[in-house]
């Protein structure tokens, strides 16, 4: 399988149509994915990134097809990460004096993985360039935790392309590899998500590199990610999307999330949603299980929200699991400039909206006041304080 993306530049990767899962199983997959490496023919040959190890062979298969893979002059290694860098060691084995060129972090990453430290390894830093030939070059764009301290992103002279790796990606498998051929509220959605889920913590750094990359005054036609669709129709429509999701996003959402043993917590949780929707009839509103909802189209949804309520019952002096491991993830996250509530049931001895408050309170949610806690189970008139907690995550 092949596209071309441009003149001399061709996609040479892999649709993952039916990937479930990735990062072990952090990220779920529901729309497939693909991983893209890209073939340019000029005066030299060049080869921007692998595939994920179990297609090493098929990737080298196709690659057959297009070149003799002794004609490649020069790898290029955006990042170390094996799902662009996985195919590497069956290549190298074949072709095993090709220059790659990556960044010094991309050297260690590439070699504490795959153990070849005898690798033709050229170390590129932001402004480097590569001449390819018939006028044309590649210059390199250093993007440090962007999202690892290894990642790079090379443009193309000429052609005007930039090939921005792992920044601008989706996971989301489309026929057409190009962004005009995907169905538009799948592929924003997955773009979303994708930001949301492995590029929110670094959101000033990518407001620093997008400033940067912007400075260079460099004319760009085409974005070429390392997963997902080819961004060729108004390409820089993603960059304004991750200029404006960088910089504290939110939306007029108001999103409740809970888990419940005997469904008390569950009344809270409906009980709240029905507040804030009379109170702010214009504004959107979401309730979702926990336990029983995709953990990362949740974080997806955190991210549209102005503010969130988290409940849990008390369970042996604490939370539910299911709530405390999502908490965790929402920490690692770096959410800003959002309000948080608390709700929760018990029996005993009710410590469970203690420790959300911390727990919210440690991943940087400006927590409310207003509470909910009740014993055993919520009459009506236990959840009057609902209409406190919308007041508060309104205003
Ligand atoms: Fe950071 Fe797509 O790998």
């Amino acid at each position: 399988m092949k596209f071309n993306v441009k003149n001399n530049v061709d996609w040479v990767g892999k649709i993952d149509w039916e990937l479930e899962e990735f990062h072990g199983s952090d990220y779920s997959v529901t729309k497939g994915s693909s991983q893209n490496a890209y073939l340019i023919r000029e005066e030299k040959t060049v080869l921007i990134d692998t595939v994920w190890t179990p297609h090493d062979e098929e990737f080298i298969e196709n690659l057959k097809k297009e070149i003799d893979l002794n004609e490649i002059d020069y790898i290029i290694a955006n990042h170390g990460e094996v799902d662009h860098s996985g195919s590497l060691p069956a290549l190298m084995k074949l072709i095993p004096d090709t220059p790659i060129y990556c960044t010094a972090n991309a050297v260690k990453s590439l070699t504490g993985q795959f153990h070849h430290p005898e690798w033709n390894f050229n170390v590129v830093k932001t402004g480097d360039t590569l001449d390819i030939g018939n006028g044309k070059q590649l210059v390199f764009v250093e993007m440090r935790m962007l999202h690892w301290p290894d990642s790079m992103a090379t443009y193309l002279t000429g052609d005007n392309i930039l090939f921005s790796n792992d920044a601008f990606g989706q996971h989301i498998a489309v026929s057409g590899m190009f962004n005009d051929t995907a169905n538009q509220a799948d592929l924003w959605e997955q773009a979303m998500k994708y930001y949301a889920n492995i590029l929110n913590p670094f959101s000033p750094l990518v407001l620093k590199k997008i400033e940067e990359i912007v400075g260079f005054n460099l004319p760009i036609d085409i974005i070429a990610p390392s997963h997902g669709v080819i961004w060729r129709d108004n390409p820089l429509q993603i960059v304004e999307a991750y200029a404006k999701w960088a910089d504290a996003y939110q939306e007029d959402q108001v999103t409740i999330f809970y888990d419940t043993m005997w469904e008390s917590t569950t009344k809270m949780a409906h009980r709240i949603a029905d507040e804030v929707t009379k109170l702010s009839p214009g504004t959107t509103v979401k309730v979702f299980n926990i336990a029983s909802s995709d953990r990362n189209d949740l974080m997806t949804e955190v991210f549209k929200s102005k503010a969130i309520a988290v409940g849990s019952p008390t369970v042996t002096s604490s939370i539910l699991t299911t709530v405390a491991g999502w908490l965790h993830f929402l920490t690692e996250l770096k959410f800003v400039n959002k309000k948080a509530a608390v709700f929760g049931s018990y029996g005993w001895s009710g410590e469970g909206n203690k420790v959300l408050r911390e727990k919210l309170e440690e991943a940087k949610f400006e927590v409310v006041e207003p509470e909910i806690r009740v014993q055993w189970r919520p009459e009506d008139k236990d959840l009057s304080e609902a209409r406190s907690i919308a007041e508060a995550l309104l205003r």
